[in-house]
């Protein structure tokens, strides 16, 4: 079948990075780059900057790196800016995370300094755990988001961008269920901004801010920002890509690349208990139970959708899952994550399968947020607007399409993504069928 090539506008100029949230992740995310920009360090794990893509039959030996594939903005061409409740610039609040060594940031520490936190719009009752002063008042919701507009604004007439994204890097906010009518249609959500509705957080004023201006939004955290109707509406209306949410990072990245591999080879579960210890000013926001309820949401959906228990119910039908997240401030940045496994094969006979994963969470988070600053980007200049479902990939609990499942396992999620970026260039997909190679 005759392919054609979407038209995708050159990356030209510079693309602004806007991450509300210049915590643990974004300031790792942004010393990383400029590290790299530097070689200095290798931008490891990041898809866009190191994966490559097979095009054509695997006899055509053509497997070029996807940067080299599809136009994508480059590291020398990234802004940054954001918002915190803190006054801390990059670099203090890089050596408060404690994540990246002190020699390794010394030698970014212009960089770093230079960024300096814009007053956030934050309210305590949407982050019980923290208290900062770096924060915007203004006459209501509606007049807090045209607050967040007009530092957009000034930031890209500043700095003379080009384009713009926005990540969401902010705190997780506490669980709130878009069920109100509010969240049905924009012109409900924009009156519930004017008269302050509590439903209505903070996150939601940034995307609906980002949105407005043209910009695209990601969200990295569990809490409800842009998965409900009204803004799924505005982002179609306005022409935005929008995705979330939850960077896809270590249990439940182990998660969805394990359980497929279960599911594969039919073998059954009956139960998966997962629990974490960490030590970061994230693990002391999910120690409050409301921010946990939207952690655990995004968690645990996981395995229900990858294991399908209503289609396998001799494997799958009564398995039982628990996420803990511990709050153990001595390990910092390197949390721990173990996993136990009860699984059983042949004839029902019981196995265990342990894990403990000593990973480190902003280390698997920020080559994230720079993949999904520069696909959003591509995806904005391709001409794609309203939700990614293509980059689920990233993420630990993908928004889709109203009456659609989410799809998790990675390994589907990938060829999703890599199928997408061979359909923008009018290549073939690839099915693996292969029969070609035996006719
Ligand atoms: N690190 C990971 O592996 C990982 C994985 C998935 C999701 N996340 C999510 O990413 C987010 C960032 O994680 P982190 O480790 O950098 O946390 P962090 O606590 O170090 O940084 C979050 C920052 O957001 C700021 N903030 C909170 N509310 C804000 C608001 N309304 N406006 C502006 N700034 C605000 C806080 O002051 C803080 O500096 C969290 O929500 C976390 O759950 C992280």
């Amino acid at each position: 079948m005759e392919r054609k090539e979407a038209k995708i506008a050159e990356a030209k100029g510079k693309l602004g990075v806007l991450l509300p949230g210049l915590g643990a992740v974004a300031t790792t995310f942004i010393a990383g780059v400029a590290a790299v920009r530097k070689g200095i360090a290798k931008p490891i794990g990041s898809v866009s900057q190191i994966g490559t893509i097979r095009l054509g039959k695997r006899t055509d030996n053509r497997v070029p790196k996807i940067k080299d594939f599809v136009p994508l903005a480059g590291l020398n061409d990234l802004v940054f800016g954001g918002w915190d409740i803190f006054e801390d610039n990059c670099y203090e609040a890089a050596r408060n995370a404690g994540v990246l060594d002190k020699d390794l940031l010394k030698q970014v520490q212009p960089e770093l300094e230079a960024i300096k936190p814009w007053k956030a719009v934050f309210h305590k009752d949407y982050v019980k755990k923290l208290d900062g002063k770096n924060v915007k008042t203004g006459k209501n919701k509606m007049d807090l988001a045209d607050q967040l507009r007009e530092d957009i604004r000034k930031f890209k007439s500043e700095n003379n961008l080009d384009r713009m994204v926005m990540v969401w890097c902010g705190s997780t906010e506490v669980y709130i269920e878009p069920k109100d009518d509010i969240f049905k249609t924009l012109a409900a959500f924009e009156a519930g901004m004017r008269d302050d509705h509590p439903s209505i957080s903070p996150s939601m004023l940034y995307a609906y801010a980002a949105i407005a201006e043209g910009v695209p939004y990601a969200n990295g955290a569990p809490n409800t920002s842009v998965d409900f109707p009204a803004m799924v509406e505005f982002a179609v209306k306005q022409g935005v890509p929008v995705c979330g949410k939850d960077f896809k990072t270590g249990q439940t990245l182990m998660k969805t690349i394990l359980a497929p591999g279960l599911k594969a080879r039919s073998l059954g579960l009956r139960g998966w208990f997962s629990t974490n210890i960490l030590g970061n000013r994230d693990g002391e926001v999910l120690d409050d139970p409301e921010s946990f309820k939207a952690k655990e949401v995004s968690k645990l959906g996981v395995l229900d959708y990858i294991l399908q228990p209503e289609v396998y119910p001799d494997l799958y039908g009564d398995f039982y899952h628990k996420v803990r997240i511990n709050y153990y401030p001595p390990r910092g940045d390197n949390k721990e994550g173990w996993d136990n496994i009860d699984i059983f094969g042949w004839l029902g006979y019981p196995m265990q399968i342990k894990i403990d994963f000593l990973c480190r969470d902003s280390i698997l988070a920020a080559p994230i947020v720079l993949d999904l600053a520069i696909f959003m980007d591509l995806a904005k200049r391709s001409g794609m607007h309203g939700i990614q479902e293509w980059l689920s990939f990233f993420l630990k609990s993908p928004q889709v399409a109203e009456g659609l499942y989410p799809e998790h396992d990675i390994f589907i999620q990938l060829m999703k993504f890599k199928n997408t970026l061979r359909h923008l260039k009018g290549e073939e997909l690839i099915t693996h069928l292969g029969l070609e190679y035996y006719d």
